[in-house]
């Protein structure tokens, strides 16, 4: 299936048809399933909107016990000094003290909004806290921080849909498409 859709100014094709996210994405349920099915106390499974709302619901049906989901927004701003800034748009509204996190993102590229978002769950009392991500891209990664589940390694290529977005465009879609005229 070659499929060429546009977006604003660029042109993408078909890279990851679904159902090869959905296996990965049942490959990294089974991993959760395992760690946590014996667990006293379910794990929080934390969404980082946008780009996360679609593996984030397809991950949670896969999962063979009761979990508690939530989402946190944030918006960081890299601007002239590399210390950036972050802003929480919608922080957590439950206490996460005590409890094991699952931090879900869309994918992981530098690391930068990563690390925010760890450094503001920090410091919180959780008594754990899990990365996992269905995109990362190792070349580009800046961080030391454990990535603990994630379904693709890919190269530094742009890609959208299955939540991830070009200036907002294009999370709809249910492959992945990688920008072909950059
Ligand atoms: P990082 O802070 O550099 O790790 O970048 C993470 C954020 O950049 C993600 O949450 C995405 O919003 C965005 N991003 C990075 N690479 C891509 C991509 O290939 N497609 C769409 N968004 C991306
Ligand atoms: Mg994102």
């Amino acid at each position: 299936m070659n499929k060429t859709i546009k977006l604003h100014n660029l042109n993408f094709k078909t890279m990851i048809p679904a159902a090869e996210i959905e296996s990965a994405v049942s490959r990294i349920a089974a991993q959760i399933n395992q760690e946590y099915m014996g667990s006293t106390t379910p794990p929080l499974l934390v969404g980082v909107l946008n780009g996360s709302f679609m593996f984030l619901s397809d991950l949670v049906k896969k999962l063979e016990f009761g979990c508690e989901v939530t989402f946190i927004k944030i918006a960081s701003y890299s601007g002239t000094k590399s210390s950036g800034e972050v802003s929480e748009l919608i922080g957590l509204n439950s206490s996460i003290q005590g409890r094991d996190l699952i931090v879900v993102e869309d994918i992981v590229d530098s690391g930068n909004s990563i690390e925010h978002t760890l450094n503001m769950l920090s410091g919180r009392g959780a008594n754990s806290i899990k990365v996992c991500t269905l995109f990362f891209k190792p070349k580009a990664y800046t961080k030391t921080i454990k990535i603990d589940y994630k379904a693709f390694d890919i190269g530094n290529e742009f890609i959208v849909g299955y939540g991830l977005d070009y200036d907002q465009l294009g999370r709809n879609f249910k492959d992945i498409y990688v920008v072909c005229d950059e």
